[in-house]
């Protein structure tokens, strides 16, 4: 076979990380509660599926917003033809509008710089394209995003410098962090252009606290480098404290800036829960990013179909205020039986208040202090307790023993016999869990821990397969 470019047979993509292999032995045997009760429940997925039956309803209530009603019909040809890679007026507008929404009104945000790509994925290639050239590197806070290493690397050249962030001040991304992995990278040879940072984070479900902010803010500045925002996780901040954009912070006063280095990358994937329609932008403050990435948008253009069905859906006040509330409220739920019920076996998470995953903390489970112990462990969840969680080496978490969690890609029951499979797998595993060294103190906390649990639960209930006994706040719901 003729030989083909480096690009196509290297291993760019990554497909071989933990991260895919999960999702591979959740797709060859996926849980289905009555055709296969005993497959594996995918919770490696960062989907939001809590407000469709909301988001179904508008739908029905206007049909004129789809092209294939008798209602909406009279668009098809216009729409059929659009191709103009600004966007549609009326996309732009109603994005920028929600943008500010989501941000509780408290930033304005410009339809003219409102620029399309094919999710938040062709965006952040996008941006990388306009920022680096190959070999320039950009600096990404640990733990982060395992698709970052295929969507900045993968066809750009650009390399990603972590800045390794710890579990002692719960991942704070500190400026001491921050000046090493700058000082490691110009060590490499590599020119830094730029620090990309997720917030709210995944896989953390944290957000970055103001002062985190001006601290980033300041660093950029000082070293002259872009800042990447990834926010497309902004609408899925459930609790207290509220989130705060990087735009908010570059317009505080005493912040000082220059607009030119500050980039947002946003999506509709997360935070309405729609991946599959590939609604991604880059909103930059520099007005060459913002030309160059809109020329470069004719790679990943939104289909005008999915901008005109956005603008009706987003235009309209009513439904966004509605919708936001209503997701917050159904994550916040969701979150809290999920830990909640954790918390009952002895589990722990990272506090989080914002993403539709848990950073769970399994390090007690580990045979050792090693990523070969938390590969063992991670192994064990997949084939035997059947639930494809993500292992914190795949997002570079430097400390082994985190694991990621998605808890809003199912259904409350699916949740029930995930959650259920967890408590059997850590309630058979109690002993394990406990160093000899201190057996006998933590022991008898285990021992009665196991006690009120077989209490809670009758022999049938234990079954993996069955459902759990809700938690009053779930009970409440249906
Ligand atoms: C932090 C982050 N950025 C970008 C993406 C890619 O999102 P999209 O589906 O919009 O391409 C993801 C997807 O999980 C993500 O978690």
């Amino acid at each position: 076979m003729a030989a083909m470019s480096k690009i196509a047979t290297g291993n760019g993509h990554g497909e071989n990380s933990p991260y895919f292999d999960g999702w591979k032995a959740y797709e060859t045997n996926p849980f289905h509660p009555i055709d296969r009760p005993e497959g594996v429940i995918q919770m490696g997925l960062a989907e939001n599926q809590l407000c469709f039956d909301f988001i179904k309803n508008w739908l029905i209530k206007h049909p004129e917003a789809s092209l294939c009603t008798a209602q909406g019909v009279n668009k098809f040809k216009e729409t059929a033809l659009f191709q103009d890679y600004h966007g549609m007026p009326e996309f732009r507008q109603a994005v920028a509008k929600f943008m500010g929404k989501v941000r509780g009104d408290r930033v304005k945000f410009d339809p003219d710089r409102i620029v399309m790509s094919g999710g938040a994925t062709g965006a952040h290639e996008t941006v990388a394209f306009c920022l680096a050239d190959p070999g320039d590197a950009f600096l990404v806070p640990t733990p982060y995003y395992p698709g970052f290493d295929r969507d900045l690397k993968w066809r750009t050249g650009v390399e990603l410098v972590p800045v390794n962030c710890e579990s002692s001040n719960d991942f704070k991304i500190t400026r001491v962090a921050l000046e090493a992995a700058y000082v490691k990278a110009q060590e490499a040879n590599l020119r830094v252009k730029g620090l990309l940072v997720t917030n709210p984070s995944n896989p953390l479900g944290t957000i970055l606290d103001r002062e985190t902010l001006k601290n980033v803010v300041s660093f950029i500045n000082e070293k002259n480098i872009h800042l990447i925002g990834d926010e497309i996780y902004a609408a899925t901040v459930f609790m207290d404290p509220e989130f705060v954009s990087i735009s908010e912070i570059i317009e505080e006063d005493g912040v000082e800036c220059n607009r030119d280095l500050i980039h947002i990358v946003y999506s509709l994937s997360k935070d309405m829960g729609f991946p599959g329609f590939r609604v991604g932008i880059v909103y930059s403050y520099n007005d060459a990013v913002v030309s160059c990435a809109r020329k470069m948008s004719s790679f990943g253009l939104v289909s005008s179909q999915t901008q005109h069905l956005i603008a009706s859906m987003l235009s309209n006040d009513d439904f966004v205020d509605n919708f936001i509330a209503e997701s917050k409220e159904l994550l916040f739920k969701r979150h809290k039986y999920f830990t909640w019920s954790l918390s009952q076996v002895g589990i722990s998470s990272l506090k989080s208040n914002a993403g539709l995953f848990i950073w769970m903390d399994l390090r007690k489970l580990l045979r050792e202090n090693t990523f070969e112990a938390e590969m063992e462990l991670w192994r064990v969840i997949i084939n035997e307790v059947k639930l494809n969680v993500s292992p914190g080496s795949s997002f570079h978490c430097n400390e082994p023993g985190w694991f990621r969690v998605c808890f809003a890609n199912m259904d409350d029951n699916t949740m029930a016999v995930a959650l259920l499979r967890i408590r059997t797998f850590v309630l058979k595993n109690n002993e394990a869990m406990v160093p000899p060294r201190k057996l006998c103190r933590r022991s008898s906390l285990k021992l009665s821990l196991s006690r009120r649990m077989d209490d809670l639960m009758s022999p049938s209930i234990m079954s993996p397969h069955s459902p759990l006994p809700q938690s009053p706040l779930v009970r409440a719901r249906t």
